[in-house]
């Protein structure tokens, strides 16, 4: 059974590209496992991290999408053994057009039906917002994945996380379940970051990862190299969390 993941928050610099992408390679690194991502945020993060040129995409998700293309055609494999179907800003500009299509919500998971028994893992990278692509993805899912960073504000939008994950049970019937709260960004010299993760804790008890991905600079200059942060510094401490945190998927 392909296990169907989305990123999901709808804050922005939490660390959804990050996990997004470290996870898929880590998947396929230490497990062999067959992995697709979908960048369904038009900022192109994720793919951009793998060393995909996000700007010279004959096809790309928006045409899978849009049912120009079938999602094969828009799928690049990387050197991580990761399958990618990237996007960039263009996407964005189909928003209103998409949103006007009937089934609006279930665009992916339709464009993804002819692909989904060829791999093991299909992670998806939510944008910011919970716009048509947000529900896109969830609406592609069984479980999400909710990176939180420690911050007041991080701890604020969980209200907002879980309304969002309300009406897609709710009003599209469709019952994608929390894989797991990620704490992200944590700094242990820094006293909000164990408040916010000790409220994290009460609140969410056992949905939450065990992995707490640190505040690290080498994830930060990762993506400029076009690599996971296995290979850009795989005895750091970003890699360590990430390792685990994949581990702990699989489990
Ligand atoms: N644990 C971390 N330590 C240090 N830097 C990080 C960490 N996680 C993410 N970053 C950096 O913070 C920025 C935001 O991270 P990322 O793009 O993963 O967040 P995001 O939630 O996907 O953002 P957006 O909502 O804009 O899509 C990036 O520059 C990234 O490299
Ligand atoms: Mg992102």
């Amino acid at each position: 059974m392909t296990r169907k993941l989305a990123v999901f928050n709808m804050k922005g610099g939490v660390g959804k590209s990050t996990t997004a992408y470290n996870l898929s390679v880590g998947l396929a690194k230490f497990h062999e496992k067959r992995v697709l991502l979908i960048d369904i945020d038009p900022q192109g993060n994720s793919g951009a991290a793998l060393g995909v040129p996000i700007w010279e995409l004959d096809t790309q998700l928006k045409h899978a999408l849009q049912r120009q293309a079938p999602i094969e055609k828009a799928c690049l494999t990387t050197s991580h053994n990761v399958d990618v179907v990237p996007s960039n800003i263009l996407l964005a500009e189909e928003e209103i057009p998409i949103s006007g299509f009937p089934g609006r919500e279930l665009l992916l998971r339709k464009a993804l039906d002819p692909v989904v028994d060829q791999y093991d893992f299909i992670i998806i990278d939510c944008p910011p917002n919970i716009g048509v692509f947000s529900i896109n993805a969830l609406m592609a899912s069984d479980e999400v994945i909710i990176p939180v960073d420690m911050s007041y504000l991080g701890l604020l939008g969980i209200k907002a996380i879980e309304r969002a994950l309300t009406l897609v049970r709710e009003a599209l019937d469709h019952p994608v379940k929390i894989k797991g709260v990620l704490a992200t960004r944590f700094d242990r010299r820094n006293n909000l970051s164990k408040e916010v993760l000790k409220s994290l804790r009460e609140h969410f008890g056992s949905q939450m990862f065990s992995t707490i991905i640190p505040e690290a600079v080498k994830l930060r200059e990762a993506p400029s190299h076009g690599q996971s942060i296995f290979d850009y510094d795989s005895n750091g401490a970003g890699a360590k969390a990430y390792r685990q945190l994949v581990e702990e998927l699989i489990r």
